[in-house]
């Protein structure tokens, strides 16, 4: 069977996806995108970075660019429930022989750097510097009104490797997409630490790499708005899909890429998912309404582009299964 009992009883405890770090070749065209057009924060700015977060988040950053020669992503960031639980964190992943370090990241404290079994780098940390509470300053929202981070998405080469990995550190499968042979494989999976649909997804493909961001609006209203900026102010060729409202999570959605490539989901209006027995959700590969309630498909660029992670070498995926492509 591919689907697991959820494991209530981590060796560490992850509290949810926290932040990314993403190379980008020109900080201003990418400040003009994030801040001045998606309506995000700046909470500091060096002459090599710039260090992004949302109204809600106390956090210091949710979303890291740094200059860079190439699009990349550097690491995908993890709030850990303790400086006890980072330590169990370092133990569990040296066992698994994955490279284990420590270091001092800027406004984050102690960090662990390690990776997962597809080399998908990966930065666990308990304490961030808190930023100002911005929540009710509504002068301050701006362009989509973006609350927070929600998730992150990834191409694996191996959907139920990567799902048995995080599955045994607490990640919780809440739907899935499988294909309809008699030994079913899985397709997609969406694992949740926070209580909703998820904080991490992966989808069979070329990987790893990282499929998109998804951060969270209010409402659907936010989204139809940012639309309409995007559209109007040079912004157009940069809607890949949507406006919409998935199937898989019944989320509203719209995706949006930066001018590096790097794919940004603006969603909201998902569902809670803390009750331990929940039971997950399947979805056939072959259902018109898993990509989109609607039934409209999704491009063929969002099946197969995405971002990199430097010095990661690539690898096909096993499953050579289709889902339907609109174009
Ligand atoms: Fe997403």
């Amino acid at each position: 069977m591919p689907v697991r009992k959820p494991v209530l009883d981590p060796p560490f405890n992850v509290v949810r996806a926290s932040h990314v770090e993403l190379g980008v070749r020109d900080l201003g065209r990418s400040r003009a995108f994030y801040v001045d057009c998606l309506g995000l924060l700046v909470s500091d700015e060096t002459e090599d970075a710039l260090y992004l977060r949302a109204v809600e988040e106390r956090n210091h950053h949710s979303i890291v660019l740094h200059r860079s020669h190439e699009p990349a992503v550097h690491a995908l960031g993890f709030k850990i429930a303790s400086e006890e639980d980072l330590d169990r964190a370092a133990f569990w992943f040296g066992r698994k022989n994955l490279p284990v370090s420590f270091r001092e990241l800027p406004h984050q404290g102690r960090t662990l750097r390690t990776t997962d079994i597809f080399g998908m780098p990966l930065d666990l940390y308990f304490r961030m510097e808190q930023a100002e509470r911005m929540l009710q300053k509504y002068a301050a929202y701006q362009g989509a009104r973006i609350q927070r981070i929600d998730h992150l998405n990834c191409f694996t080469p191996d959907v139920q490797a990567s799902y048995d990995f995080y599955s045994d550190i607490g990640f919780r499968l809440t739907e899935y997409t499988e294909t309809d042979d008699p030994d079913p494989q899985l397709w997609a999976v969406w694992l949740h630490r926070k209580g909703n649909v998820h904080d991490l997804a992966f989808t069979n493909g070329s990987g790893p790499r990282l499929h998109h961001i998804g951060v969270w609006t209010a409402s659907t209203l936010d989204i139809l708005h940012i639309c309409d900026v995007m559209a109007t102010s040079g912004y157009l060729a940069n809607m890949e899909r949507g406006p919409g409202r998935h199937g898989i999570s019944n989320a509203f959605f719209l995706y949006v890429r930066d001018p590096d490539g790097h794919r940004v989901e603006l969603f909201t209006s998902d569902y809670l998912t803390v009750d331990p027995d929940l039971e997950p959700i399947r979805w056939s590969l072959r259902d018109p309404q898993r990509q989109t309630l609607w039934g409209h498909p999704a491009p063929k660029s969002w099946f197969e582009e995405g971002s990199v992670f430097p010095g990661v070498a690539l690898r096909e995926p096993a499953l050579a299964a289709q889902p339907i492509v609109a174009r």
